[in-house]
């Protein structure tokens, strides 16, 4: 099935020059990019990416790493583009991604790992919407 998928590329990959080596993975794997832009995001934008951890010792974290400076919003388009971008990405903890993976590569630590995917269809939709809408 042909998905649709939000990816950031956070502070973190910015502040490192690490866009075109990032958006390269994601291309050279067939996925394509229908959205994209640089952005300072601001906290309203940061909260309501993360409702999900609202509450949690790490929110403030959060939403403080994704607003310290630019990151870029984008969405990829491909055959089964949620669960394969979330491949490409490795898991949440650089530590324990797969050799290749993205946040591997580049991946600073659990609240800095460069990267974020939309997980499902639902959070796709609400994503998109978040940053494109
Ligand atoms: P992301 O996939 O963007 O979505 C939620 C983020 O929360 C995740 O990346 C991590 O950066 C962060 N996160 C998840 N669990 C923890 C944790 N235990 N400590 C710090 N950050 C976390």
């Amino acid at each position: 099935m042909i998905e649709k998928t939000l990816v950031l590329l956070k502070p973190d990959a910015v502040e490192r020059n690490l866009i075109g080596h990032i958006l390269v993975e994601y291309e050279r794997n067939g996925l394509s990019v229908l959205e994209l832009k640089l952005m300072k995001a601001s906290s309203t934008l940061a909260e309501q990416h993360y409702i999900e951890h609202k509450g949690k010792p790490f929110f403030d974290r959060l939403v403080a790493y994704l607003t310290r400076s630019p990151l870029v919003a984008l969405v990829l388009e491909g055959e089964n583009a949620i669960s394969r971008v979330r491949a490409l990405n490795g898991t949440t903890d650089p530590a324990d991604s797969q050799d290749n993976t993205i946040r591997a590569l580049y991946g600073k630590s659990m609240s800095e790992n460069t990267v974020h995917a939309s997980d499902s269809t639902e959070s796709a939709e609400r994503e998109r919407e978040i940053w494109f809408g």
